[in-house]
């Protein structure tokens, strides 16, 4: 059975992959807003204590759970635990969730590198400010249900192949494009008038406040929980990705180093991704007057309406910079889409396989894709609550805080309790009930560094305690509840 289920390449394939998993939309809009606003290197120094305490050990215990399995996320709880072999279909329920909006906006990304091209072709033509381009786009629900059924269209072509021969080619590919073209626009940001500007906020500690991007400082404990919420978002963990990847690795690869490179990676793409973005969005906000804290530097709008205009501001040769950028955005969400799509395709085939029968991966990718494009068609259509379709949300419950936007809604799911509740749990479960042992002895199998009292503490103590502080800032700041 071990052989029908297919496994890497090589290990270098499966970093790549795994890389490309964990490097996503998250480090482009999130990491170097959060940084700037929250401190700069301050904020980078807890999100790397965060990191190495609760990211790297949880890093460390999902892909050898996976590994000393040989299943993914519903199949390992199942085999490891009593108690908690349930967490295991919320590590499924997470990433089912997340791509109905990850897929809208990988769509987003097709549409904005389409327009750039056509600028380039049509240069001289009549060009429209990015957050005319934005409206018109959220407000055309038929356009983006059609890129989001491109965007999975593309994803369904890569899983279908399976993982050698899908995810882990895409990722030997487009990793180094990637990162090739990160350094492209980087060295574009930076020549811009007003950048150091830019650099300022996102490293200078207080830069934020003083210079007035931010009115005030956020609180310690809201810093940390954002460093958090964000660290385990960035690393894709808690969603079963990384069990799913594990349980396709070979016995002699070495877990710690793996998970090491996998945590240094992310945080140095997403510290890159800042540098490209931050500056040139903070330089041309300077250029054409608008007020430091108009400039929208996180979020749908950073990418689609701030960065649009830096492009559009170039010239002749802003469509060309356009293209790359948004290219490089497209295939870091494919990248991690497709590790998304397939902890449930995983899921389908282990349970064949369970059941004596070969799974059809083919059949089973086009099922898992049909079924997240219904759900993405609702975000999709809802346009980020620009078309007036009904939200579970502030005005039909009376919640307060969240946007009323499906996205939101599907965010706050997904990323707001699921994942850091799975995180909890699964770090109680290993810490507790199955011991730190259990997954030790198969750390050991590839590797021989001695992290057996590190590893065990921090899944007792440190793990457990940050989740729970992460879980009570994420849901403090989706409900807007004023606890930090
Ligand atoms: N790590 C991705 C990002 O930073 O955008 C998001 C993600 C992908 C989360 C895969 C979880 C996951 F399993």
């Amino acid at each position: 059975m071990e052989q029908n289920r297919g496994s890497w390449g090589s290990n270098l394939g499966f970093l790549l992959a795994a890389i490309g998993s964990a490097v996503g939309l998250g480090n482009i809009w999130g990491f170097p807003y959060k940084m700037g606003k929250s401190g700069g290197f301050t904020f980078l120094l807890i999100y790397l204590l965060l990191a190495v305490f609760v990211g790297f050990i949880i890093m460390m215990g999902e892909l050898s759970l996976g590994r000393k399995t040989g299943k993914g996320t519903v199949g390992a709880y199942h085999t490891m635990s009593k108690k908690f072999k349930w967490i295991g279909w919320l590590a499924v329920f997470s990433p089912f969730v997340i791509m109905s909006f990850y897929s809208v906006l990988g769509g987003y990304c097709i549409e904005y590198m389409s327009l750039n091209l056509s600028n380039l072709a049509f240069a001289g033509a009549e060009i429209k400010t990015g957050s005319d381009l934005f409206g018109a786009m959220l407000t055309n629900p038929f356009g983006c249900v059609m890129f989001t059924l491109l965007f999975l269209l593309i994803c369904y072509l890569i899983n279908r192949g399976g993982v050698s021969g899908g995810i882990e080619k895409f990722n030997k590919v487009g990793m180094p494009a990637l990162f090739v073209m990160l350094v492209i626009i980087i060295i574009r940001s930076l020549t811009l008038p007003g950048a150091m500007e830019g650099l300022k906020f996102m490293f200078v500690p207080g830069y934020a406040v003083k210079a007035g991007f931010i009115a005030e400082a956020p609180k310690f404990a809201t810093v940390l929980a954002t460093a958090g919420g964000q660290m385990f978002f960035s690393l894709s963990l808690a969603m079963g990705a990384m069990i799913t990847y594990g349980s396709y690795l070979s016995k002699q690869e070495d877990l710690v180093k793996n998970s090491a490179i996998i945590v240094v990676a992310d945080t140095i793409v997403a510290t890159m991704a800042g540098i490209a973005v931050i500056p040139a969005a903070v330089a041309n906000g300077i250029q054409n007057g608008i007020p430091l804290n108009e400039i929208a530097l996180g979020g749908p709008s950073l990418l689609f309406v701030t960065l649009q205009d830096v492009f559009q501001a170039m010239g002749t040769v802003g469509p060309l910079f356009g293209v790359i950028f948004y290219l490089l955005v497209l295939i870091a969400a494919i990248s991690s889409a497709i590790s998304l799509i397939e902890v449930v395709v995983t899921y389908f085939m282990d349970r064949a396989a369970e059941k004596g029968k070969e799974g059809n991966r083919p059949k089973v990718v086009l099922l898992v894709c049909l079924a997240i494009m219904v759900e993405a068609a609702l975000v999709a259509v809802d346009g980020l609550g620009s078309n007036g379709i009904w939200v579970p949300g502030q005005a039909s419950f009376g919640i307060q805080g969240w946007n009323d936007c499906w996205l939101d809604f599907m965010d706050m799911m997904s990323e707001g309790i699921a994942m850091p509740l799975g995180a909890l749990l699964m770090s109680l479960m290993v810490g507790w009930e199955i011991k730190p042992k259990s997954l030790l002895d198969e750390i050991h199998q590839g590797s021989n560094a001695r992290i057996d009292g590190f590893f065990s503490f921090c899944m007792k103590f440190i793990v457990p305690l940050g989740m729970l502080l992460i879980l009570v800032g994420q849901i403090d700041t989706f409900f807007s509840l004023g606890i930090f």
